[in-house]
C-alpha cells in the first residue's frame, strides 16, 4: 500500500510499504477514505525527530471502511463505516472506565513513562503505525472504532478522530460560566473548533488570538472577537482586560503548544536539538527545557483571577520556569491533557447533522490526494495558501 512516512526533519514521503494485517483476533483493518493532517503532526515534522525512525507511518485522524475483521470481532463487518480515535484505548480498563482513554492502562507506554499509545505518534507513544495510508490496522475492534452511518461526506464525521473531541474537552475543562468569557489562544483547527464549541455552548464572549490573517478572519465569521498578536504584542493582556471590565476572561484555552511564536531563544535551542544525535537530543528535550511557554505565559496573564486555563496545546520539556507566584496569587485552575476521544463522542454526535451547527462540512480548507501529502505538510507548516485544515484522500 501507499503510506506517508517520516524520513527526517521536514522530510516526509509517500512510499510503498507492506499492507497491514490482522495480528490479534480483535484487530480490524480499515481502508482509509479521508485522513487529516494535525498541528501535532507539525511537532513530528519539526522537533520530535529524536523519537521517530525513518519509515514510521504518520497520521492519527483517519476514517474509512472496514476491510477485514479478526475472528473475535463481533460488532463490525466488512463494509461498515468507521472513524478511528487517535488514542489507542482498550475500552475495558480502569482508566477507560473513567473516561480517561488517553491514560488507557492496557496501552500505556510504561518504558517511556507515558500514557496511552497513540496512532502515528513516536516512540513516546508506542510507535504505532498511523493512518495517513491506504490501510490501517486497528486493535480493539469491538471497542475503539466509532461506527458512523453511510451517506454524508467524510467531512461530517472525520473530525471525531481528534479535532472535535479535543476542542470539546478544551471547552469542558475551561469551565466557562453560562454567558461568560473565554480567550482562545491559537486559531488553528483545534482553537477554531474550540471557539465554535464555546459559542455553541453559550459563552457570551469568545476572544480569538492568532497571527495569521486567514485564521483570524475565519474565527470572526464564526462569532469570535479576533485579536492579532502581531498588532497587540505585549499589550494583548490589556486589550483583553479592556473587553472584560478590566478583569481578563473567565477562562483561557491554550491551543498553541510548544511551537509558539514569541520565544526566539527556545527556537534556537529546539533547532540545535534537531541537529544532535538522537540519544543526546532525547535527554535534552526531556530534562533541559526545550519547551516554549510563550502561549501559556499569555494565558496566565489574560485569565481573570479565580479563572481556569485549559491547555490543549502539546508541551514537552521540564526546565522552563513557570510563574508559580502569579498562578497561586491569581488562584488559577490549570487543566490539561491529551483528549479522551471516546469519552466525548456521544456528546458530539448529535451535533453532526444536516443543520451542521459547528460547520464541520466546510471545515477543511484543502482536500488533497495522499500523494500530495509532503507538499501539504510544508504548506501547513508555513501557513500558506489559506491552509487551516487538510484532509488527505488515499
Ligand atoms: N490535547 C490534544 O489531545 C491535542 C489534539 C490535537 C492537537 N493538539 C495540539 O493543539 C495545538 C494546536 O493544534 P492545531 O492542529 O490547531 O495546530 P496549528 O499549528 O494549526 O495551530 C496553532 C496556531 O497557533 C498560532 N500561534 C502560534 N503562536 C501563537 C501565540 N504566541 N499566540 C497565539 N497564537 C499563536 C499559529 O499561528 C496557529 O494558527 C498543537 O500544539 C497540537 O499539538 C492537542
Ligand atoms: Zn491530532
Ligand atoms: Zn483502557
Amino acid at each position: 500500500m501507499r503510506a506517508l512516512t517520516w524520513q527526517g526533519k521536514r522530510d516526509v514521503r509517500v512510499e510503498t510499504v507492506p499492507d497491514p494485517r490482522i495480528e490479534d483476533p480483535t484487530d480490524i483493518v480499515v481502508r482509509i477514505t479521508s485522513t487529516g493532517i494535525c498541528g501535532s503532526d507539525l511537532h513530528l515534522y519539526e522537533v520530535l525527530g529524536p523519537y521517530l525512525d525513518p519509515g514510521d507511518i504518520l497520521g492519527h485522524e483517519p476514517m474509512g471502511v472496514v476491510e477485514e475483521v479478526g475472528p473475535e470481532v463481533t460488532s463490525l463487518v466488512p463494509g461498515d463505516r468507521v472513524v478511528i480515535p487517535f488514542n489507542v484505548s482498550c475500552g475495558d480498563c480502569f482508566m477507560c472506565g473513567q473516561g480517561l482513554q488517553s491514560q488507557c492502562e492496557t496501552t500505556q507506554v510504561r518504558e517511556r513513562g507515558t500514557g496511552a499509545a497513540l496512532f502515528g505518534y513516536t516512540k513516546l507513544y508506542g510507535q504505532v503505525p498511523g493512518g495517513q495510508a491506504e490501510l490501517m490496522r486497528v486493535p480493539f475492534g469491538d471497542r475503539l472504532p466509532i461506527k458512523v452511518p453511510h451517506g454524508p461526506a467524510d467531512d461530517r464525521f472525520v473530525y471525531l478522530s481528534d479535532v472535535l473531541p479535543t476542542a470539546w474537552q478544551a471547552v469542558e475543562y475551561a469551565a466557562i460560566p453560562p454567558g461568560g468569557s473565554v480567550t482562545v489562544l491559537g486559531l488553528g483547527p483545534i482553537g477554531a473548533m474550540a471557539a465554535r464549541i464555546a459559542r455553541h455552548r453559550g459563552a457570551g464572549l469568545v476572544v480569538g488570538v492568532d497571527l495569521v490573517n486567514a485564521r483570524l478572519t475565519r474565527a470572526a465569521e464564526h462569532g469570535a472577537t479576533g485579536l492579532d498578536l502581531r498588532r497587540h504584542g505585549k499589550g494583548l493582556g490589556d486589550a483583553i482586560r479592556d473587553l472584560t471590565d478590566g478583569r481578563g476572561t473567565d477562562a483561557v484555552i491554550d491551543a498553541v503548544g510548544m511551537e509558539a511564536h514569541g520565544a526566539p531563544m527556545a527556537k534556537t535551542a529546539q533547532h540545535a536539538v534537531g541537529l544532535l544525535p538522537d540519544a543526546l537530543a532525547e535527554r535534552l528535550m526531556e530534562t533541559a527545557g526545550m519547551d516554549r511557554l510563550a502561549a501559556l505565559r499569555v494565558a496566565i496573564d489574560v485569565v481573570r483571577r479565580g479563572g481556569t486555563i485549559s491547555v490543549s496545546g502539546v508541551y514537552g520539556g521540564a526546565a522552563d520556569p513557570l510563574p508559580m507566584l502569579t498562578l497561586f496569587d491569581k488562584q488559577i485552575q490549570l487543566r490539561m491533557g491529551q483528549a479522551n476521544v471516546r469519552r466525548w463522542v456521544d456528546d458530539i454526535l448529535p451535533l453532526l447533522t444536516d443543520e451542521d451547527p459547528l460547520g464541520v462540512d466546510a471545515f477543511a480548507t484543502h482536500r488533497l490526494p495522499l500523494e500530495e501529502g509532503p507538499q501539504a505538510y510544508k504548506t501547513f507548516q508555513e501557513k500558506q495558501d489559506g491552509m487551516i485544515k487538510t484532509l488527505l484522500i488515499p
